[in-house]
């Protein structure tokens, strides 16, 4: 279902007029900024590859009305690439009421044998980027008593898990981070919202070296139905929302077994192969 049937809209939910999504050259990022396109948004597109987010804002200028695409190249690792984009976020002028932090990576495979570099990577750009960028959209937002901020984090935010112990134990930090941050904005005019998907078909295990004949076949979603609800759920400033209802089950599962038992199936899961 495209956003605009699920309520998003300039009539209805918050009247969003500017967006910067991170991440936005492909997968769930592409997703969002051609659903919010879709909804009349303005954009800022950021991510490494400028090619392909040139080629993204051409088409959705050219899918009519006035719409205002600015693409900006940023490596969010690199220490002036972040700097861009967190000047993007406070700019008076054009401001934007609307941050997406999309953008993350996660590679696979036991933690001693990573290469530190990639543990890095991972760290900057699902941690350190977004706290950033968070801290910088939330000055702007509290001093205009208006906006919102989205936070993608993943299921595997709701267990430590073996093989992708650094990647789940960032989004731990980012689900930790928003269910904070909800509550100390709450009733004013600003909102975090925190996504959690889960599998999804995009270029994320690919990039990350997944192994994927270890994980389930089923219960994929695509990216544009992850996006989907992440809207929806920002639209109706929802503090969490779990993308569908088969990882919302998964979800509840875990939350009421004992710790012990959660880790001992997890950890019999990843070595099953
Ligand atoms: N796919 C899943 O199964 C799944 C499940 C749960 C949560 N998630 C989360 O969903 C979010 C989006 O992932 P996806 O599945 O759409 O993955 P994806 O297809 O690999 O897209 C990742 C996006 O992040 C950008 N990015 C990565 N490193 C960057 C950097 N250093 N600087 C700037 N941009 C960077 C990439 O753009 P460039 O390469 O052009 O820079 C790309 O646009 C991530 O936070 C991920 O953890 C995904």
């Amino acid at each position: 279902m495209g956003v605009l049937g699920m309520g998003l809209g300039r009539s209805r939910g918050p009247r969003w007029e500017r967006a910067l999504v991170t991440g936005a050259s492909t997968g769930i990022g592409r997703a969002m900024a051609v659903q919010l396109a879709a909804a009349g948004v303005d954009l800022v597109l950021v991510a490494r590859s400028g090619d392909r987010l040139e080629e993204l804002a051409s088409e959705l200028r050219a899918s009519g009305g006035q719409l205002e695409v600015e693409v900006l190249e940023a490596d969010l690792c690199d220490p002036e690439g972040l700097a861009a984009v967190e000047k993007r976020v406070v700019a008076e002028e054009a401001p934007i009421d609307l941050l997406v932090n999309n953008a993350g990576l996660g590679y696979e495979g036991l933690f001693h044998a990573q290469d530190l570099a990639e543990v890095s990577e991972t760290i900057d750009v699902n941690v350190v980027a977004l706290v950033r960028l968070t801290h910088a959209a939330l000055r702007l937002m509290t001093a205009r008593d208006r906006g919102q901020v989205i936070l993608v984090s993943s299921i595997a935010s709701l267990q430590g898990m073996p093989m992708t112990a650094v990647y789940s134990a960032t989004k731990a930090f980012i689900t930790s981070f928003g269910e904070g941050l909800y509550e100390e904005h709450k009733c004013t005019g600003v909102t975090v919202t925190t996504v959690l998907p889960g599998l999804t078909h995009t270029e994320f295990h690919q990039r990350g070296h997944w192994d994927l004949d270890r994980w389930p076949s089923i219960g994929w979603q695509d990216a544009d139905a992850v996006a989907s609800v992440a809207l929806a759920a920002a639209a109706k400033s929802r503090p969490e929302v779990i993308s569908s209802w088969q990882n919302r089950v998964l979800a509840v599962l875990s939350s009421k077994a004992p710790r012990h038992w959660r880790r001992a199936t997890i950890g019999w899961f990843s070595r099953r192969k």
